[in-house]
């Protein structure tokens, strides 16, 4: 992993948004999240904001204040902008929680979760491998994105995004089973939701500088994998 701090690390993303932008993958993901209250987790340059906003009311949570600068910029032609507060989801404080209750949310998004190095160590186990420590430091965050703000009674929906490579040997339906699986079983039951809808979504790699740092997955022992985007929408289960 290339050693990036805060600003490096804004500046390489806003590369990346605009990648992903030009895959038209933003807009898809905007689509099937529900037209409702949304908190973001994770605003990146704005954009993704920017798409939310343009149908419900947002909220968007980031800790890297390069980021919320340039978000800035693209919300401030926005007649009704997204509420942006400057935090880090690890150190959620009794005020912050309390803005995110009186926002009354029902959904809350975490598209591509991840950081620079400096947030990840601080995380993460310093006696990890590096390149198991992306994977974790997302994780940790699903958890509290689900655990904390999930436990919110007006949440009613989650929805995350992620990217990875996909066995070209499984079939579409195997990839979203075990996806939903490992979903429910890992962090979406434990807290009383459950995997509504997975999409496997194309990703042209080809046009991604970006430095991802990829787990090798041990089911795939070698095999030709296929970059994509994983759209996982969570619901929270009926009582
Ligand atoms: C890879 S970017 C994705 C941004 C946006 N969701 C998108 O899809 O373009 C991850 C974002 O999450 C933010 N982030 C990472 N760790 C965070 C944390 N602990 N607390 C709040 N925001 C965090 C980063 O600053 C960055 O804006």
């Amino acid at each position: 992993m290339q050693r990036m701090g805060k600003k490096i690390y804004s500046e390489h993303w806003e590369k990346e948004t605009e990648s992903l932008n030009n895959q038209g993958i933003y807009q898809t993901l905007s689509k099937i999240t529900p037209k409702k209250n949304t908190i973001e987790i994770g605003c990146g340059t704005g954009v993704t904001s920017r798409y939310l906003a343009s149908d419900r009311k947002v909220l968007s949570i980031d800790n890297n204040e390069h980021l919320i600068e340039k978000t800035s910029q693209t919300l401030k032609d926005m007649e009704s902008p997204p509420t942006i507060i400057h935090a880090d989801i690890f150190e959620l404080t009794s005020e912050i929680l309390s803005s995110i209750r009186d926002f009354s949310p029902i959904v809350v998004t975490g598209w591509f979760i991840g950081s620079h190095a400096d947030d990840i160590d601080k995380r993460t186990d310093p006696s990890l491998a590096i390149y198991k420590k992306p994977k974790l430091y997302r994780e940790s965050i699903e958890d509290i994105i689900v655990g904390k703000i999930g436990a919110i009674d007006t949440v009613e929906w989650v929805h995350l995004a992620n990217r990875g490579e996909i066995s070209a040997l499984a079939s579409e339906q195997q990839i979203i089973q075990a996806t939903v699986d490992e979903y429910n079983a890992r962090v979406f039951s434990p807290n009383g939701f459950e995997v509504e809808e997975v999409k496997l979504l194309k990703w042209d790699r080809n046009r991604s500088n970006f430095m991802y740092v990829n787990s090798p997955n041990q089911n795939y022992k070698g095999e030709h994998t296929i970059p994509v985007f994983i759209s996982i929408l969570a619901k929270r289960k009926k009582t």
